[in-house]
């Protein structure tokens, strides 16, 4: 699967992109994904890419020259089968099944703001799908960009591991509607406190249902919202 970044500040990305399952992802050729910097299709000799609005107000609104010459130029790059996103708090709001549809193309651009937004007309012209990472607001779209890269990697064929499979993860699957149980490793007791006696047993019905009800009762405690 390819992604293109569009970003004022590709330099946030190697770091992520050059660790753990993301590298292993890329060095397996499973991944691939390239950063333009939106300022490269900037207009006049200052390279500016920003603007003061229209009728006042704060801050700056990003042109819509550069965003949509980015755009089609990296839409030139690519097969169909492609889908543009952009990152906006306005944006509907990612979650799980979201992120399964997005997994479906083979290529995703990433369309990462900055300041107090794009100027209209990008949306209008270019028709993304608007996805918000949460109700809240970050300085830019890089880091959810990065959100969405690292959610929808784990659903490519071949990043995880059969252990790691995202079957198991809660919100995909039979555990849509439930979070994940409670999970423990050696030692056995850490500071008085004792890893259930029912995870020692090697009894698999047995540590299947204790399971089954932790995963239910903290589904309750924490995520109402999710039971049906
Ligand atoms: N840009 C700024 N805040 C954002 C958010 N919550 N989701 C996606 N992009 C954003």
């Amino acid at each position: 699967m390819r992604f293109d970044v569009l970003t004022l500040f590709p330099e946030m990305f190697p770091g992520y992109l050059g660790q753990s399952l993301l590298k292993r992802a890329i060095d397996a050729d499973l991944v691939a994904v390239h950063l333009h910097n939106i300022r490269d299709w900037a207009h006049d000799r200052h390279q500016s890419v920003d603007d003061r609005p229209f009728g006042g107000g704060p801050g700056m609104v990003l042109k819509v020259e550069p965003v949509v010459e980015a755009v089609e130029a990296v839409e030139k790059q690519v097969d169909s089968g492609g889908h543009l996103v952009m990152l906006t708090p306005q944006g509907k709001r990612l979650d799980q099944p979201t992120v399964e549809s997005l997994a479906d193309y083979s290529q995703l651009t990433l369309l990462c703001g900055r300041y107090e937004g794009f100027d209209e007309r990008v949306r209008t012209i270019l028709q993304p799908e608007e996805i918000s990472v949460g109700d809240y607001v970050l300085n830019g779209g890089e880091v959810a960009a990065m959100n969405i890269i690292d959610a929808v990697v784990r659903l490519i064929p071949g990043v995880l591991g059969d252990a790691e499979s995202p079957i198991q993860d809660s919100f995909s699957g039979e555990n849509r509607h439930r979070l994940e149980f409670s999970q423990y490793t050696r030692p056995r007791e850490y500071r008085g406190f004792k890893v259930p006696e029912v995870l020692l047993t090697g009894n698999h019905e047995e540590i299947a249902a204790w399971r089954q009800q932790e995963s239910t009762d903290r589904t309750r405690q924490r995520r109402e919202d999710l039971i049906e």
